[in-house]
């Protein structure tokens, strides 16, 4: 078929042509904005899954769900070279900013932005565009030097200027497990802080598995803060919704028997549905506009190896060649989890030997440990990758 009218759309963060199976999460996360707004809190969220599931996208969602209540929002993506503090300053500056008036600072945003200043004076941050307002640091506010105390003070001012004008403010950590100890641990002091004082200040964290282990870490009452929820593969008829819905509209039909197909072969992962997608797509022959099993056939070949190009091999090349062998041992023993001792058994050695390994996976966010002395991989798939590649 036409390939400028496909519409998959296979990529980090790219809005599906049919948003399925987050019915629950958008209608819950829409319920928690109109409640802040009457001044109920409701609890900050945490979007937990393997890579390729969708939590980016649903970020996205969840910013223009605010952003049409008029919540400003700004979106933070963690890494290893994530500049904390000066992140942080700009979230604070384009909410204050956002709830402000073209014409006239509200008094408690103008508050705020001298709150701001002072933050950039402790952490030696460039002076903002907002100086041209000739506001003065505020001394003893967001300057104390604890990231913990700080990053409150900057929370709690905007806050209480979002709730001056019945709004809220939307803040999301993409790739949070990223984010070092004492940043995580600054954002669950703050946002206790903010829930004792009930303002309406949403974060919204979204990571891999092991992110809930880590929030944990950081503060033992992080579980009690946060609503965690686990985004997962679509089931069997979300996926179908997946496929079939975008064709339909473009009049472009899959029989039964290839849509089982193709979710016999991605289990329901977003990623690979999209992928899977695009490749039939280009091989629906015209004028019959239908995607056959032997549609599916035909596509595999060419879908998995994109799948492998473009998903698998850029996250597997980063890791050294002692933990790739690691990974192919984990591997050999199937999808996983697997027990640690297992995977070394594998390896003929003993567990310790090869901890070095497992965990430069577990940094690169090639694996997570979902309990003690256990391993899994955080690509889905990921086994049938590595026994269908040699190197
Ligand atoms: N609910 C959904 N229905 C259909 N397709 C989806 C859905 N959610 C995401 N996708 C598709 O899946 C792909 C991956 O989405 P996204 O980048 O949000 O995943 P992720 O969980 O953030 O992955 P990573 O952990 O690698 O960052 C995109 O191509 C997106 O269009
Ligand atoms: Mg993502």
């Amino acid at each position: 078929m036409d390939p400028v009218r496909n519409p998959y759309r296979p990529g980090a963060g790219r809005r599906p042509p049919a948003l399925v199976g987050r019915d629950q999460e958008i209608h819950d996360f829409d319920i928690a904005l109109q409640r802040f707004e009457i001044g109920n809190d409701d609890r900050s969220q945490i979007l937990h899954g393997l890579r390729g599931v969708g939590k980016t996208v649903l970020l996205h969602e969840f910013h223009r769900i605010a952003a049409r209540r008029g919540w400003p929002g700004h979106a933070i993506e963690a890494g290893p070279d994530l500049d904390f503090p000066k992140e942080v300053a700009n979230l604070a500056r384009t909410a204050l900013l956002r709830l402000s008036s073209r014409e006239r600072l509200g008094a408690l945003a103008q508050r705020g932005l001298s709150v701001l200043q002072s933050f950039r004076l402790r952490y030696q941050l460039p002076e903002g565009p907002e100086m041209s307002f000739g506001l003065e640091p505020i001394l003893g506010e967001a300057d104390y030097g604890s990231l913990d105390r700080d990053l409150t003070d900057l929370l709690l001012a905007v806050g209480r200027a979002a709730a001056s004008k019945q709004l809220g403010a939307l803040f999301t950590v993409d790739e949070m497990q990223f984010l070092r100890p004492a940043e995580m641990g600054a954002f669950v002091v703050a946002l206790h802080r903010i829930s004792q004082e009930g303002l309406p200040v949403m974060v919204v964290g979204a990571g891999l598995p092991s992110l809930l282990g880590k929030m944990g870490d950081a503060r033992s009452y992080a579980e009690r803060l946060f609503a965690f929820r686990r985004i997962n593969s679509l089931d069997a008829g979300e996926a179908r919704r997946a496929l079939a819905d975008p064709a339909r509209r473009l009049e472009v039909r899959w029989t039964e028997g290839a849509l089982d197909a193709v979710i016999g072969k991605t289990r329901g992962y977003p990623y690979f549905l999209q992928t899977f997608g695009q490749h039939c797509w280009d091989a629906v022959s015209h004028p019959g506009n239908t995607v056959h099993s032997a549609t599916v056939r035909e596509a595999t070949p060419r879908a998995l190896r994109s799948l492998d190009e473009g998903f698998f091999r850029m996250r597997f090349d980063r890791a050294t060649r002692a933990s790739r062998r690691y990974l192919r041992a984990m591997a050999s023993l199937g999808p996983g989890p697997h027990l640690v001792r297992e995977v070394a058994a594998a390896l003929g050695t003993r567990s310790n030997r090869v901890s070095p390994q497992r965990d430069a996976l577990i940094r690169l966010g090639l694996c997570y440990a979902p309990r003690r002395g256990e391993i899994g991989f955080t690509l889905p798939l990921f086994d049938k990758f590595l026994r269908r590649v040699t190197d």
